[in-house]
């Protein structure tokens, strides 16, 4: 009995760990990446064995990311629109080897159906996580054949690959944006709200403009100290400017997309998808470790849930 006791506490006391250090970027003493990466014998298909906490990678019913179809979404007229309260704060640059993202100090709230959500950090998925009706813009590929893409289904691509055999086309990367933005909030009772932001490639993008140049000094100190985990203060960072009053967003309840893939995370996916520069994905790409290039986990079931539409205009 008292064993038992023990192991749950170490448990939810390794859990703990994990989460700060998945979530703060800030690993504990002596212990390097969490085992988890985006190909490999630790890829996204063995996240939920690599660790009994990671269980909900492959148990879990309410995974993230998605992909939101247009067709059955239900518009919901009692959503509000994001209202947040950012305050400018000191931030610093950190790379996960995972991914690379900003941590934020005191910025400020989200407030999601009356609750406040804490502003924690923002970091980016190159390409993107959510996918909007399957649809491509990380290509530079020909138009026809994006077209094709863009026209049939994901399941007559998959026949159609097969039948025709395009080995060249990756569809797997074909259907995402070229780069996803998550800003990361939570709130009191644990619960994440998650704004996520999608890009195409074009313009560059004024929120990844802020730490560009801090960008490369971060690759540069990972490459010096050939450590994983690597950081660089910003300075104070103007969180308001991070602030977004979308007209059309998609809420849905799912979990985090990287391990423990805790399912309680309320995701607010904007409907505007934004651009980003080539430079600049190759600037948040570059400090990534060599086996969590693309980092992004593959769609996973909706097992009923509902994609639910805020449009302001509707
Ligand atoms: C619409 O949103 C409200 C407020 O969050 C929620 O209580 C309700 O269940 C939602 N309705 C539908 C149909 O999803
Ligand atoms: C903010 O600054 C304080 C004091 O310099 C520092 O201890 C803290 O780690 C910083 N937080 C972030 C997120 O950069
Ligand atoms: C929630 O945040 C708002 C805006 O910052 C603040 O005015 C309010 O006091 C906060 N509520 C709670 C319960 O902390």
């Amino acid at each position: 009995m008292a064993s038992g006791v023990a192991s749950f506490l170490l448990a939810t006391a390794l859990f703990l760990v994990h989460s700060h250090a998945n979530l703060a970027g800030l690993a504990p003493e002596g212990q390097t990446a969490p085992g988890f990466s985006y190909s490999g014998n630790n890829g996204p298909d063995k996240w939920g064995s690599l660790s009994p906490i990671y269980a909900p990678c492959s148990k879990g019913k309410w995974q993230s990311p998605i992909d939101i179809d247009k067709d059955k979404v239900v518009l919901n007229k009692t959503l509000k629109p994001l209202v947040s309260n950012y305050y400018p704060t000191n931030a610093t640059l950190v790379d996960r080897g995972y991914n690379v993202g900003v941590l934020f100090g005191n910025a400020g709230v989200l407030i999601v159906d009356g609750k406040n959500y804490t502003l924690l950090q923002m970091h980016w998925h190159i390409p993107s996580e959510h996918k909007i009706n399957g649809v491509s813009y990380a290509l530079s590929l020909s138009l026809s054949l994006s077209l094709s893409l863009v026209f049939l289904g994901e399941t007559q691509n998959r026949i159609l690959s097969k039948d025709y055999q395009y080995p060249e086309i990756r569809r797997r990367d074909m259907a995402r944006y070229a780069a996803e933005l998550h800003l990361v909030h939570k709130a009191s009772d644990g619960g994440f709200s998650v704004v996520a932001v999608l890009y195409k490639l074009g313009h560059p993008d004024p929120i990844v403009a802020k730490v560009q140049r801090k960008l490369s000094e971060l690759e540069e100190e990972v490459r010096a100290r050939h450590e994983v985990v690597a950081q660089v203060a910003v300075g104070t960072f103007e969180t308001q400017k991070l602030k977004r009053h979308p007209h059309k967003y998609y809420r849905y309840g799912g979990s985090l997309t990287t391990p423990p893939c805790s399912e309680s995370v309320i995701w607010h996916v904007l409907a505007k998808v934004r651009s980003i520069s080539r430079e600049q994905v190759e600037a948040l790409d570059a400090p990534l470790e060599s086996t969590c290039k693309r980092n992004c986990r593959p769609v996973q079931p909706l097992n009923g849930r509902r994609v639910e539409l805020f449009d302001e205009l509707a």
